[in-house]
């Protein structure tokens, strides 16, 4: 495989994507931000996601909340869902980054976890893990993903 590409081989299988320091850093810090944005006067805890496309644009949500809970969206489904009207159906995500205010450990929700894979089964995950910054493959938080195509 090239030596420049964005994926490395484990053997057999999918080939998973690389993210550099820097964009996980420049994706955190889009979380963070956006984060501000939230509303969640209900829970009182703020969520930021920023996901990077395969074409290397970022795209940002917050959790949006409402007096009716079970209507609460999280951050990382505002962002893609933001992506995906702005840029149309066919993106695919590399990558998620996931940021809370409380600074505890928030990785993303199982309704969210289906989300990314649908766009991005590859996708690398960043989020705040109980013992610090973690990353996973969406493949290993989410096993046996849904797909009707
Ligand atoms: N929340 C997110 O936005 N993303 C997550 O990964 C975890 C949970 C939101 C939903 C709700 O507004 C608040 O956090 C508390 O559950």
């Amino acid at each position: 495989m090239a030596h420049h590409s964005i994926f490395s081989e484990f053997g057999l299988g999918m080939p998973t994507i690389k993210v550099s320091t820097v964009t996980r850093e420049r994706l955190l810090r889009a979380a963070r931000k956006v984060m501000k944005n939230a509303y969640a006067p209900f829970s009182n805890f703020r969520v930021g996601a920023a996901i990077l496309t395969s074409k290397g644009q970022v795209f940002v949500g917050c959790n949006v909340e409402n007096s009716s809970y079970g209507m609460t969206n999280c951050a990382e489904r505002t962002a893609i869902f933001s992506a995906v009207a702005r840029h149309g159906p066919k993106l695919e995500i590399r990558a998620v980054a996931v940021a809370n205010d409380h600074g505890v450990a928030c990785s993303p929700c199982g309704a969210c976890r289906q989300v990314i894979y649908e766009f991005g089964p590859r996708a690398i995950v960043f989020y705040e893990g109980k013992k610090g910054p973690k990353q996973s493959l969406i493949t290993d938080l989410l096993p046996e993903g849904f797909r009707l195509k």
